[in-house]
C-alpha cells in the first residue's frame, strides 16, 4: 500500500458551512390546518461554520470540543465528505472511516448483519476480509443474538455499540469518531475507551469529538475548541480544556466527574 506522502492528513482551509432549511412561515396549528398542501414556505439559513482553518498532521489524535450546536458534527461531516463546504476547502489524504453522531450510516430497516456487510463493502473490503472482520465486529459489539434483527428494534446503546464496532474495525487511515464514547453502558464505555487507546497508539489520524473531556485529555495529542461555528482555540488538550471549562465556568468537575 502506498502510504500518504509528506504533509498533513487533513487540511481545512477557510471552511464555512451554511445550512439552508425550508421552514413553514406560519408555525401555528390553525394556520397549518388552513394551508395544508399549499403552505407558504421560507428558507432559514444557519451558518454552522465560519472561516475555520487548521491542519492535522498524519498520526495525530485530535480532540474536538465545544458546546451543543457549536458546529463540531458539521465539521466532521464535511471532513468525511458527506457535506460539501459552502466556502473554503478541505484536503484529506487517506481512507476515512466515520462513526458520526448516532443516526448516520445504518439503514434501520435492515438487520445488523446486513448493515455490517454493506458497511464493509462500502469501505472496500474484499469478501474474504469482510468475513473475518464480521466476526471481529460482532464479537466486539457483543450483539450476537441481535444480528438478524432489524436495527430499528435496537436500543440506542445497542445501535451505538454496533456503529462503534464497525468504525474501529475497518482499519481506516483516518478515523472520525463523533460522540461514540458516551453511548454504551459503563462496561462497554470502558471497553471502547481501551479500544480507542489502542487505536490512538498506532500511526493513525483520529478526530475525536466528545463532551467527555477526561477522555479527550487522556487520548488526544492536540485539541481544538469550536465556539459558535468559529475556531476559538487550537493547542495541547490541557490548555484547550482549561480554557473551555473556565469559559463554561464548570472547572475541573467536568473533567473528573464524567464517564469512563
Ligand atoms: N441538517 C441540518 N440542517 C440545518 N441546520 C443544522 C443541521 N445540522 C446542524 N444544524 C445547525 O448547525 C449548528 C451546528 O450543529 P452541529 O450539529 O454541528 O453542532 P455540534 O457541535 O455537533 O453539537 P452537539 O454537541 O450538540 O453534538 C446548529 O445551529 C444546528 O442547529
Ligand atoms: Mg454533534
Amino acid at each position: 500500500m502506498p502510504s500518504a506522502s509528506e504533509g498533513p492528513s487533513i487540511a481545512v482551509d477557510r471552511l464555512s458551512v451554511t445550512y439552508r432549511t425550508s421552514i413553514e412561515r406560519s408555525p401555528t396549528l390553525s394556520g397549518t390546518l388552513l394551508r395544508l398542501g399549499r403552505r407558504q414556505r421560507t428558507v432559514r439559513t444557519t451558518q454552522a461554520l465560519k472561516d475555520v482553518s487548521f491542519e492535522v498532521p498524519k498520526g495525530t489524535v485530535l480532540g474536538v470540543i465545544g458546546a451543543n450546536g457549536a458546529g463540531k458534527s458539521t465539521l466532521m461531516r464535511t471532513v468525511a465528505g458527506i457535506l460539501p463546504p459552502t466556502e473554503g476547502r478541505i484536503e484529506v489524504r487517506g481512507r476515512v472511516s466515520t462513526l458520526l453522531a448516532l443516526g448516520v450510516g445504518f439503514n434501520r430497516e435492515l438487520s445488523g448483519r446486513e448493515n455490517v456487510v454493506l458497511g464493509g463493502l462500502a469501505a472496500g473490503l474484499s469478501r474474504r476480509r469482510l468475513q473475518d472482520k464480521y466476526e471481529e465486529i460482532v464479537a466486539f459489539s457483543e450483539l450476537e443474538e441481535f444480528m438478524d434483527m432489524p436495527m430499528r428494534t435496537y436500543s440506542s446503546g445497542m445501535y451505538g455499540r454496533l456503529a462503534f464496532s464497525v468504525a474501529v474495525n475497518m482499519e481506516p487511515d483516518i478515523l472520525i469518531i463523533d460522540e461514540a464514547l458516551s453511548v454504551g453502558d459503563a462496561r462497554f464505555r470502558r471497553k471502547s475507551f481501551e479500544k480507542m487507546r489502542e487505536l490512538c497508539g498506532q500511526d493513525r489520524t483520529i478526530l475525536l469529538v466528545s463532551h467527555a473531556l477526561g477522555s479527550i485529555r487522556d487520548l488526544c495529542d492536540e485539541a481544538i475548541w469550536i465556539h459558535r461555528g468559529e475556531l476559538r482555540m487550537a493547542d495541547e488538550p490541557d490548555a484547550v480544556i482549561d480554557a473551555y471549562t473556565t469559559f463554561l465556568d464548570v472547572g475541573e468537575d467536568a473533567v473528573t466527574l464524567e464517564d469512563v
